[in-house]
């Protein structure tokens, strides 16, 4: 069976989590995977030099733990835990994973059928993040001795993957949703496109 497996990347608060969301109630046949259901607990998370809990790293998440929600999405769509209500069956069922460290992650390379990275810059990221409670709560100093650092060096390791589509999170969501939604009706139009052609021919 033919799927869409689509990756939201990027930035803390660049608006990751309320993209997929909309996304979902306007995609048929679409469940949504988050990376931040899959954070160890905070007594296996690691602390650097300066008392700073290491959060914004690979190792701080369960990453097995996502993958096998992710694979047993792959083999079943309908019946994993994540399905969303189907609703229309003729059309391919579509996977959004969403996350801040999706596409540094080898085993994951080969997924995608389209990824996308909400960009903001350093300002607007701090104010949004000092909106937000998290647990547990930032420490003083946490976001330039921790955060933005992370993000800087993961960025940077992503920037040769040519696939990526960038996205300015200062947008409205309204505007970002468009944006999405339309790149989305294309590339799943070619999806269509090439099975069709396929199928035609191995049977010609
Ligand atoms: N396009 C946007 N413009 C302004 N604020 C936004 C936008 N998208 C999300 N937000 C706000 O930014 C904060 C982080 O959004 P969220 O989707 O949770 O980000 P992420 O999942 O990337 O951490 C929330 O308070 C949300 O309401
Ligand atoms: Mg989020």
């Amino acid at each position: 069976m033919k799927k869409f497996v689509i990756g939201i990347g990027g930035v803390t608060n660049g608006g990751k989590t309320t993209l997929a969301k909309k996304l979902q109630k306007h995609l048929p046949n679409c469940s949504v995977i988050s990376q931040d259901d899959f954070f160890k607990p905070p007594s296996e998370i690691e602390t650097d030099k300066n008392g700073f809990l290491q959060y914004d790293v690979l190792e701080a998440l369960n990453m097995e733990k996502m993958m096998s929600a992710v694979s047993c999405w792959m083999k079943s769509p309908r019946h994993s835990p994540v399905s969303t209500a189907w609703r229309n069956a003729e059309e391919v069922p579509i996977l959004i994973i969403e996350g801040f460290l999706l596409f540094n992650y080898k085993p994951l390379e080969t997924i995608w059928n389209r990824r996308y990275f909400l960009t903001i810059p350093y300002e607007e990221c701090k104010r949004r993040r000092s909106m937000r409670v998290y647990e547990p709560p930032d420490p003083e100093g946490y976001f330039d001795g921790h955060v933005w650092p992370m993000y800087l060096k993961h960025r940077g390791e992503i920037e040769s993957i040519e696939e990526i589509v960038y996205l300015d999170g200062t947008k409205s969501e309204e505007e970002l949703f468009s944006q999405v939604y339309e790149d989305l009706r294309q590339e799943l139009a070619k999806q269509k496109l090439s099975c069709k052609a396929s199928l035609e021919g191995s049977s010609a």
